[in-house]
């Protein structure tokens, strides 16, 4: 199993490669699906709208609603298989498809421990004037077993919500932030649009990696996109993996995050393992083996 690796592929065969990802393998999976609202009435295509505020209606967000719900439930069984016992899956969603992503965990035996909701407070204002403003998106947070990580004086420490004194505060299930705007957000060519419709801000991902794995652990994320997963996963010293299908995002994600040196927090900068000595490190761990056995000897043992 290769680390810190970008694949551009579709997702479910990735998944379901157990010589690209082993069962049992991965600490953290966030997943940001299609949410499948594409196409319902929207007349713009390709994010007309440009800027930091772009309409989604994309071809891989539409499909018909019995096919949506047999593609959801493929990939969180893959991801229920690859995930380790102990292991957590974030899945973001909107009022569109919440419903299938909770029917789609109970159904593969995950247990839901929270739902998060991101209250957007740059919304795009309801250009339809018939319905309310819609200001949130859903996390899902589900885990597979017993044992999950939770790291709980890190998130009282990123919860940016203090008691009268100043003290920290436990961190609650609504968490208030822009969508990803000004210098976070990626441009195309020319700079003026939005490169990914729905870039997930880098403080989302800070607080799900921070909280709920450690230094070293693989971090997955089958639906890349502009790669925000990858990119904070590097950045706070985890290994991940990344699925992305299109060609012009998989790019996008390479440049970012392989091309591109990541400044990292002080405390985050000692550590400075290389590709091969984190595969080393991260096998020794899940299989019990020494620092020097080999790569091909875990191989063998997981076939
Ligand atoms: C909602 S976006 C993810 C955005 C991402 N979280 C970010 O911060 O940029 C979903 C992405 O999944 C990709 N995608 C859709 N179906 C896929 C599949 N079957 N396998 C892999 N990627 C897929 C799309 O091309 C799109 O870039």
């Amino acid at each position: 199993m290769q680390l810190n690796k970008i694949y551009n592929d579709d997702c479910i065969s990735i998944l379901n490669d157990s010589n690209k990802i082993f069962p049992n393998s991965i600490q953290v999976v966030f997943a940001d699906p299609p949410y499948n609202l594409s196409g319902n009435g929207l007349k713009s295509k390709d994010s007309t709208t440009g800027g930091d505020f772009t309409m989604v209606n994309e071809d891989w967000d539409k499909m018909e609603e019995s096919e949506f719900i047999n593609f959801t439930n493929e990939w969180v069984k893959s991801c229920k298989k690859i995930l380790k016992p102990n292991g957590s899956i974030f899945i973001a969603c909107s009022y569109h498809n919440i419903g299938e992503s909770i029917m789609s965990l109970k159904a593969n035996g995950f247990e839901v421990k929270n739902i998060v909701t991101w209250n957007k407070s740059n919304a795009m204002p309801n250009l339809t004037r018939r319905v309310l403003t819609h200001t949130t998106e859903f996390i899902i947070w589900a885990v597979k077993g017993k044992g999950w990580v939770f790291n709980y004086e890190k998130l009282k420490e990123l919860n940016p919500d203090k008691k009268k004194d100043g003290a920290v505060k436990q961190m609650r299930d609504i968490w208030t932030m822009p969508l990803c705007q000004g210098r976070e957000r990626l441009r195309d060519e020319d700079g003026k649009k939005a490169l990914h419709p729905t870039q997930k801000p880098e403080e989302l991902l800070k607080r799900i990696i921070l909280g709920f794995s450690n230094e070293n652990d693989v971090i997955l994320d089958p639906f890349a996109g502009s790669g925000t997963t990858p990119y904070i996963a590097k950045k706070y010293n985890r290994n991940f993996i990344a699925i992305e299908k299109e060609k012009k995002y998989f790019c996008a994600i390479e440049e970012r995050v392989c091309k591109t040196e990541i400044k990292k927090p002080t405390q985050y900068t000692k550590q400075n393992t290389t590709k091969h000595q984190s595969e080393q490190d991260y096998l020794s761990g899940l299989f019990g083996f020494s620092s020097q056995d080999n790569t091909k000897q875990a191989r063998k043992i997981q076939m």
